[in-house]
């Protein structure tokens, strides 16, 4: 089934432009209340659901890591509040897409394949999305929004109802000023008795989204919240000690986990590795070495690329400054910051003999 799935997939996916507008033609007359869910300018050209439908449906083989990870879409995409008749439009409209360009390769076999690896993936996603017991989706008002440096900003904001996250997780997030625009944001702190949640975003550059965050988010804006996802969590009766390395904006679902042990007398030692490319992206160094200052379970380490100005700061990468220290044979290793970051982390401490189930990591992707 795979191999018809990802032989066709070859053949058909040079033509992705012609075939979304196929797709996306067809789904929104089967099925026009979805067109509300899809960004104002569908990016047709990209065909981004197309493309990630079929190589989602390609690893139908590999269930240990398909499993976990149509797990948390699925769960995540009660954000869209998708019912089960969506799911057959968008399968219809992907499948009428693929049989108009394949032509004479599009054979009854391959036809069953590509059902089949849909039905299986939708099936999952929708299984997991019926398990959640949390509100599919929530408000939440902004009750303050304070710029921390001229590219980042902290939020805070009040969920209409409590959410009921941990600390480590991050959650979809759509906001006024770009509407349709779900984006993950990790929450910076622990629950609170207040509800709150303080979000740390870094505008990047051409973003859509964070730039309008950082720059035109306002208190009282309302936001959506999709529902809490991702694995990141300290095992405190483990025995285990921690590393954390965090790569800027990276540092929210980390923070959020020391604020959680801070509750506690007793914790594992946890070293946190903090990097950025100058002193200037380190935003919350004052902070942090105040809590390391008050439990002496936490060692905070920053780590800057290039130029100075923090004392105490080791230079180099974050990969390079955590495997300058040898494998951390005896830790569990939470690493968070963008893709690339991650990447080159958990590569070069494989290679320094690290073991990969030592690592845990979010963003929760394929790649
Ligand atoms: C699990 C998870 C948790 C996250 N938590 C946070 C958080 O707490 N705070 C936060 O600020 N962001 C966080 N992000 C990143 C966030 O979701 C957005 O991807 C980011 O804000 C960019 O969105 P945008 O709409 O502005 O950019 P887009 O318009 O989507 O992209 C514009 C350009 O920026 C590039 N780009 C996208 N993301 C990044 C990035 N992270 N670094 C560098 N370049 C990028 C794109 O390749 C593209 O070229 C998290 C992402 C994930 C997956
Ligand atoms: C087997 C079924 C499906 C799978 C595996 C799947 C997977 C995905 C993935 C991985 C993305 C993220 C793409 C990216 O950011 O690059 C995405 C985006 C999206 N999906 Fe799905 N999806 C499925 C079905 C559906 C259905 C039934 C709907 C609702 C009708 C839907 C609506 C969306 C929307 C609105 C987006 C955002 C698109 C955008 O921003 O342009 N998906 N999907």
């Amino acid at each position: 089934m795979v191999r018809l799935i990802s032989e066709t997939w070859a053949q058909a996916e040079a033509y992705l432009p012609e075939m979304s507008q196929t797709f996306y033609g067809l789904l929104f007359t089967l099925a026009p209340d979805t067109r509300e869910l899809f960004p104002i300018n569908v990016e047709v050209r990209r065909g981004k659901l197309m493309r990630a439908i079929a190589h989602v449906v390609q690893m139908v083989d590999r269930p240990d890591d398909l499993v976990p990870f149509l797990n948390q879409l699925g769960r995540d995409y009660r954000k869209y509040a998708v019912e089960t008749r969506h799911y057959e439009a968008v399968g219809t409209a992907m499948l009428a897409a693929l049989r108009e360009r394949l032509g004479s390769s599009w054979t009854p076999e391959v036809e069953r394949a590509w059902a089949e690896g849909y039905t299986i993936v939708a099936r999952s996603m929708q299984q997991a999305a019926a398990a959640d017991p949390s509100p599919a989706r929530l408000t939440a008002t902004v009750a303050e929004h304070r710029r921390l440096s001229w590219d980042l900003a902290l939020l805070r904001v009040e969920p209409d109802a409590p959410v009921a996250y941990r600390a480590g997780q991050y959650m979809s997030v759509e906001v006024p000023q770009r509407p349709r625009l779900w984006r993950y944001l990790s929450p910076a702190n622990a629950p609170r008795q207040d509800g709150s949640l303080e979000f740390h975003v870094r505008a990047v550059d051409g973003g859509w989204v964070s730039r309008a965050i950082v720059s035109h988010s306002q208190r009282g804006d309302v936001w959506r919240l999709g529902p809490p996802l991702g694995r990141l969590s300290v095992d405190r009766e483990s025995g285990r000690d921690v590393v954390m390395v965090a790569g800027g904006t990276g540092l929210a679902p980390l923070r959020a986990l020391v604020d959680d042990l801070a509750r506690w007398g007793k914790n594992p030692k946890v070293h946190l590795f903090f990097g950025g490319r100058t002193r200037d992206d380190l935003y919350d160094m004052d902070e942090l070495r105040g809590l390391a200052a008050v439990n002496p379970w936490l060692n905070v380490i920053p780590v800057i690329e290039s130029g100075g100005g923090l004392a105490g700061a080791e230079h180099g990468t974050l990969a390079e400054a955590v495997t300058r220290r040898g494998a951390w044979p005896k830790h569990d290793v939470l690493v968070s910051g963008s893709p690339h970051m991650i990447k080159a982390t958990v590569s070069r401490m494989l290679v320094a003999g690290t073991a990969l189930d030592q690592i845990a990591y979010d963003p929760f992707t394929l790649d």
